[in-house]
């Protein structure tokens, strides 16, 4: 009976202590392409936020007068909603007098409008139509916009863990990177505004370019640029001729929300991107994959990141960590940094674009133009999680086998890309078989 006291005290010890570790232990992200939800939200609410992003909007929704596409999923769709697809948008501009790059002017209605401020054109256009038969509105490049890319649609899947990465772990890991590569690789770090709280700054882990820390912000911006939608954190149509309905188009519902919020909180819950189970774990993939991690791949193309724990407040204090999305590990296969890999388009981050003319004013004051000129030929590290579902590869899909995406990487990446044609054949395909398991 004596000795039982001291032994039960001792086990209470010893449990609370494997507790204590399990808690700080991080959890590996849920992944799957089965539309249940990451835990963020109930599986009914996460289908009905679906549901949002599926909608197709028309002319009485306040689509366009310009846009791309009629539905978040037109884009975002194979293998399953949120994830990528094929459909590339147009970006281009021209080189300024002073060799500054400066956003395209593009003339409309006959002249009668000049649609500037951005870097994208759109594809389509809702007029003429029955209603306006004499407004000819669609876009097209003119010949003095010498600076020309396609980029592609990204996959949404998993980006709510990005969204979860702590800033100091990015800025971490690009010291860590530099230093690591003796300054052969050294990511840039992009601060970038959040404009559901103006003036206040993140690190850009979306888009091609960086250019948004926030999915909310993000959504906002597709939502305008996209389809055409104004909403409350993109008000300004981008022309006015055409349009017959009253702004801004996206309002909240019965439950308080717009559009954007169900499009930000669906990114949010989705899972991860699964790996292809026959391949990831046969012989070939495996030797690829210590392979890709020797010659250095894997700088810049990250495995393993953890999200900040549940409770920290992101995106200038307006969204809290949830537990689903808190101390979680993940495996992007991405640094989410800006690097010259040899393929930049020349095309500057579009401010007022991206963040509204609200935001694009008041920017002067708290946003380093050196850094966003500095990153004119950089894009941002591709994360490789379901590359094996992307057909063309590289931000202007112009890769076509995932040998040629290898070998197109020069700049930062040359040494690397070296290695890699010096290896021999079978330790190639090697490292392509293990890129076929992601
Ligand atoms: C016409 C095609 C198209 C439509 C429609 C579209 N997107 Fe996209 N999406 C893209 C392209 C292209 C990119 C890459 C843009 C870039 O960085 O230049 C992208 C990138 C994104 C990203 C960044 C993902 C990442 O990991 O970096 C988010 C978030 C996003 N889109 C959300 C949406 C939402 C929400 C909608 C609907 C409101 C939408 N998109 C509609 C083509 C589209
Ligand atoms: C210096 C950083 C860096 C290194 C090192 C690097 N990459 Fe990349 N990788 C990038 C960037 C940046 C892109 C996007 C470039 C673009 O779209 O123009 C990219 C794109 C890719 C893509 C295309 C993915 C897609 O979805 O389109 C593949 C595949 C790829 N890298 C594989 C590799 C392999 C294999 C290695 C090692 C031999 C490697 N990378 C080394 C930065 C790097």
């Amino acid at each position: 009976m004596r000795f039982l006291i001291p032994l039960a005290v001792l086990c209470l010890i010893l449990s609370s202590l494997i507790l204590a570790s399990s808690a700080s232990r991080s959890t590996e992200a849920p992944t799957g392409f089965d539309n249940k939800s990451n835990g963020v939200a109930d599986d009914a609410t996460h289908q009905a936020d679906q549901t949002k992003f599926e909608e197709v909007e028309q002319l009485s929704d306040g689509l366009g007068p310009l846009y791309n596409a009629q539905s978040c999923r037109e884009c975002h769709q194979s293998p399953v909603s949120g994830a990528a697809s094929q459909v590339t948008e147009l970006r281009v501009g021209h080189q300024g007098p002073e060799g500054h790059f400066r956003n395209p002017e593009i003339p409309i209605a006959h002249g009668a409008e000049v649609i500037s401020g951005r870097s994208l054109v759109n594809d389509r256009a809702i007029c003429p139509n029955a209603a306006f038969p004499n407004n000819e509105i669609q876009e097209r490049v003119p010949e003095t916009e010498t600076i020309r890319t396609f980029r592609l649609s990204l996959n949404l899947l998993g980006d709510g863990f990005v969204e979860a990465l702590a800033d100091q772990t990015l800025i971490e890991l690009a010291e860590q990177q530099c230093k690591s590569s003796h300054r052969k690789i050294c990511g840039q770090v992009l601060q970038v505004p959040i404009v559901e709280a103006p003036g206040q700054m993140s690190v850009g882990k979306f888009g091609w370019k960086d250019q948004h820390a926030s999915l909310l912000s993000f959504a906002a911006d597709a939502y305008l640029n996209e389809m055409g939608i104004t909403n409350r954190l993109q008000p300004d149509e981008v022309t006015k001729l055409c349009n017959a309905v009253s702004e801004p188009n996206d309002t909240p519902g019965t439950d308080g929300l717009s559009d954007i919020d169900h499009f930000a909180r669906f990114i949010r819950a989705t899972k991860a991107p699964a790996r292809d189970s026959q391949l990831a774990n046969g012989p070939v993939a495996t030797k690829g994959n210590a392979l890709f991690r020797k010659i250095g791949c894997a700088t810049c193309h990250v495995e393993t990141l953890t999200t900040a724990p549940a409770g920290t407040k992101i995106n200038g204090g307006t969204f809290t960590i949830p537990v689903a999305l808190g101390s979680i590990t993940f495996h992007p296969y991405g640094d989410f940094l800006m690097h010259d890999v040899g393929t930049g388009d020349g095309i500057l981050q579009a401010t007022r674009e991206h963040y509204g003319n609200r935001v694009f004013q008041m920017m002067s004051g708290y946003l380093s133009k050196q850094d966003f000129e500095g990153s004119r030929n950089k894009i941002r590290s591709a994360p490789l999680w379901g590359v094996r579902l992307r057909p063309r590869l590289m931000h202007d899909g112009a890769s076509l086998t995932l040998r040629d995406a290898i070998l197109r990487h020069r700049g930062e990446a040359s040494h690397v890309s070296q290695q890699f044609e010096k290896l021999k054949r079978e330790d190639q395909e090697a490292i392509i078989e293990f890129l076929k398991s992601l």
